[in-house]
């Protein structure tokens, strides 16, 4: 089994003094290491955690959805997912992870039969409307993916396209070209996909947006480009009997929830996710909402107020070491360095040995990008090292579905554990529902007059302070 690999060492203050973490620090917070475990287990038996089971009850699911992607393969130029938030980033940080950086430039035999890939989450007017510049609407196969099925920015995106192939195409034609993956009885786009007879995949109710990487809402996309679901489920079902186990010291997920919440109790509130490999990058984008929406909370369990939150931020190695590096060594002790490595890359490019008169150019002749890369990582977690700044590593063997599979799921045990560190809700997102919320308002949406009222009575802004 390729179990990933997860280096704490330079957290410790064994290495960075009084500004890492001791194994007294870690002794201390026992008690609520014990009770953050049992509160996993009650939730996880309780059926409140419902993502934990998501490796192993989805067989049927997942020959469905495979036959599905085999069915419909050939029949579309691209597949697109309409999405946002937990409905889009697991799909594209997947995507990107396991195929090749020029997927969509490929010829489709070399991506296996498979439509190209996009995902439209945003609704900035310019994206969607230049897409259709490359790519007619009735080539298309829509994947439209809304947990809640009411989120404007994703329904108004799925009323776009319904328009447009209902211009070109028949009611029955129309019904070819939307998928939809969304709650069994709740919202919206469930009652539409009836009505209107889509292909439908279900996201089961008790598993929230950003926790649903591993459901239809992650696999339909995956498998929809040539993606193994099957292996990622695997992965995901080896790390969970990892991260089941209560000595922290056996268990990654718990260790990195654990050492977090230490750093943010020592005013490490910014955690810097870099991966050093393009096929990850994405990656650091699905954490950080995942980390950012699930812990960034005012309230905790007993209603108090708490403000408590980790920022996440994302880096790419070694392309941020020529912008961001600098901060990060030299700059304020507020945050912490989580570095993503891997082991093998699936492809080699040799540096040729020419130069070699030039001492600054010769001594590159002959090593290979992936040494080059390698070594640049290390010289990096040398630098945080030396500047005592806390960082710690995570390395892949390869890039593949299990592994990937193992990665994500291990960053979902984690939050749900520093969440319960936290003392907090992982699993709701109230500031999101009020952004949500006052966009209705705005619209006029009925239903919400109160709140456009509430809007309605915050001050005017001065013009003095617009310049
Ligand atoms: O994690 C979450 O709950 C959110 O980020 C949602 O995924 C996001 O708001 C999209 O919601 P929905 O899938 O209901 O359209």
């Amino acid at each position: 089994m390729e179990k990933i690999k997860f280096d704490f060492n330079n957290m410790m203050s064994d290495f960075l003094g009084k500004h890492g973490i001791s194994e007294e620090d870690i002794k201390n917070i026992m008690p609520n290491i014990h009770s953050a475990h049992k509160a996993m287990l009650d939730k996880r038996s309780n059926g409140k955690m419902d993502w934990r089971d998501l490796p192993y009850n989805q067989s049927e699911i997942v020959k469905d959805i495979i036959d599905y992607a085999e069915s419909v393969k050939n029949d579309f130029e691209a597949f697109i997912v309409l999405g946002i938030g937990g409905s889009a980033l697991g799909p594209m940080a997947v995507q990107q992870a396991i195929n090749s950086p020029y997927y969509n430039e490929l010829p489709r035999d070399k991506r296996n039969g498979f439509p190209k890939f996009y995902v439209m989450d945003n609704v900035d007017p310019e994206k969607l409307s230049y897409f259709f510049d490359v790519i007619g609407v009735e080539n298309c196969l829509f994947n439209c993916i809304s947990k809640s099925g009411s989120t404007s920015e994703t329904m108004s995106q799925f009323m776009i396209i319904k328009e447009m192939l209902s211009a070109k195409l028949t009611k029955q034609e129309v019904a070819k070209h939307i998928v939809c993956t969304t709650d069994k009885v709740n919202g919206n786009l469930i009652k539409i996909a009836k009505e209107e007879g889509y292909k439908t995949f279900i996201i089961p109710s008790g598993v929230g947006g950003r926790f649903s990487e591993l459901t239809p809402v992650g696999l339909l996309p995956a498998a929809m480009c040539g993606v193994d679901i099957k292996k990622m489920l695997d992965g995901a079902a080896f790390m969970d009997k990892i991260c089941s186990n209560d000595d922290i010291y056996q268990n990654p997920a718990y260790m990195y929830a654990v050492l977090s919440y230490i750093a943010m109790n020592k005013g490490k509130n910014i955690a810097v996710m870099m991966p050093y490999a393009d096929s990850l990058k994405l990656v650091s984008d699905w954490f950080a909402q995942l980390w950012a929406e699930s812990l960034g909370k005012k309230y905790n369990n007993d209603k108090k107020e708490v403000f408590v939150g980790q920022t996440p931020v994302k880096a790419l190695g070694v392309t941020d070491q020529h912008s961001q590096v600098q901060l990060y060594t030299e700059g304020p002790f507020d945050k912490m360095i989580v570095i993503l490595g891997v082991d093998k890359f699936r492809r080699e490019m040799e540096i040729p040995k020419i130069y070699e008169d030039i001492p600054s150019l010769g001594f590159l002749g002959g090593i290979t990008q992936s040494k080059l890369i390698k070594t640049e990582q290390m010289a990096t977690e040398y630098a945080l090292y030396k500047s005592k700044k806390m960082n710690l590593t995570i390395t892949l063997s390869e890039v593949n579905e299990f592994t990937l599979g193992e990665l994500l799921y291990m960053f979902e045990v984690a939050t749900g554990f520093a969440g319960e560190l936290l003392e907090i809700n992982a699993f709701d997102q109230p500031g999101v529902e009020e952004g949500k919320n006052a966009t209705y308002a705005m619209f006029g949406r009925p239903g919400y007059d109160e709140k456009k009222k509430e809007l309605d009575s915050r001050p005017e802004k001065k013009d003095k302070y617009i310049i």
